[in-house]
């Protein structure tokens, strides 16, 4: 059964992580001295509106369809004055025309399958001249092998079968730029960035991180005998750490954009 984002039991999900500094320098490259309004759409734990505010932003709108994890969002960035939550859909915001000066989708659109319909609605809420910045793996991304920093790779190598649920749900790279220059975005990079998601003390705390899916969708197409067989199978891939603390690391596909003048 896939991911219910609604699940009350799901609201620290998104929650668990803070973002990886290199990803902070990155994204502080692009948005320049006066990020302005912010808007993060599928915004999760909120871990990237804290993101987002550390850089910057004058204020910070986490967007997210799911009221349980805007819960886990608002306890998250609770001491954080300039951010604040709204529940909407990506397809549809309900927010005024130019809202926001920069919107951040990241590891949103694999969840969603009408990409038009979504960077439209991301067009019409961001200011002319705004920065548009859209992060999801590609199929190439989620198929590299695994290894002991790419632990995601192991997943699809114990269960093959899940290989076509992941490939189908990614958007290609010619998919994204089709959509994006479609409503009105200009590319300015598309970038390949290793993301460093987690850092762990020992596999005793990965295991943990496994068993409760934490943050990874796919495994919720697994029943807990499933699961626990690949904790088992990772385990002994990564036998030679025992003790040894571990980083986490996911291939992502970032494309940087802006909206033309209208
Ligand atoms: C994989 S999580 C990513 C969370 C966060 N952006 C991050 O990177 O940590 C995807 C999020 O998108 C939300 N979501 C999925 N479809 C959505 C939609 N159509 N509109 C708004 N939010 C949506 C889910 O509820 C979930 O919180």
């Amino acid at each position: 059964m896939s991911i219910n984002f609604h699940d009350e039991k799901n609201k620290h999900t998104y929650a668990a992580r803070t973002a990886d500094s290199e990803w902070i320098k990155l994204i502080n490259r692009y948005l320049g001295s006066k990020p302005g309004t912010a808007l993060d759409i599928g915004c999760g734990g909120g871990i990237y509106c804290k993101a987002l505010s550390d850089l910057g932003a004058d204020h910070v709108i986490g967007m997210d369809f799911s009221e349980s994890n805007l819960n886990g969002a608002r306890e998250n960035c609770r001491s954080y004055g300039n951010i604040s939550f709204v529940q909407g859909n990506a397809l549809d915001t309900g927010l005024p025309d130019e809202t926001a000066d920069m919107i951040l989708e990241r590891a949103l659109i694999h969840h969603i399958r009408d990409l038009d319909k979504c960077f439209q609605e991301a067009s019409r809420v961001i200011k002319s001249g705004g920065l548009f910045i859209v992060q999801d793996r590609t199929p190439e991304d989620c198929l590299l092998p695994g290894s002991e920093s790419h632990l995601r790779g192991y997943i699809f190598e114990k269960y093959s079968k899940l290989i076509s649920k992941e490939t189908e749900r990614r958007h290609s790279s010619s998919e994204v730029l089709k959509s994006l220059s479609a409503y009105q975005f200009e590319l300015i990079d598309e970038i390949s960035f290793w993301e460093t998601r987690r850092s762990y003390q020992d596999v005793q705390e990965l295991n943990l991180d496994l068993l409760n899916r934490t943050g990874r969708s796919i495994l919720h197409d697994l029943d807990d005998d499933e699961l626990q067989d690949l904790v088992g199978y990772i385990l002994e891939k990564l036998s030679s750490k025992q003790g040894e603390p571990l980083i986490e690391q996911d291939r992502w596909t970032i494309w940087i954009a802006k909206r033309r003048n209208r």
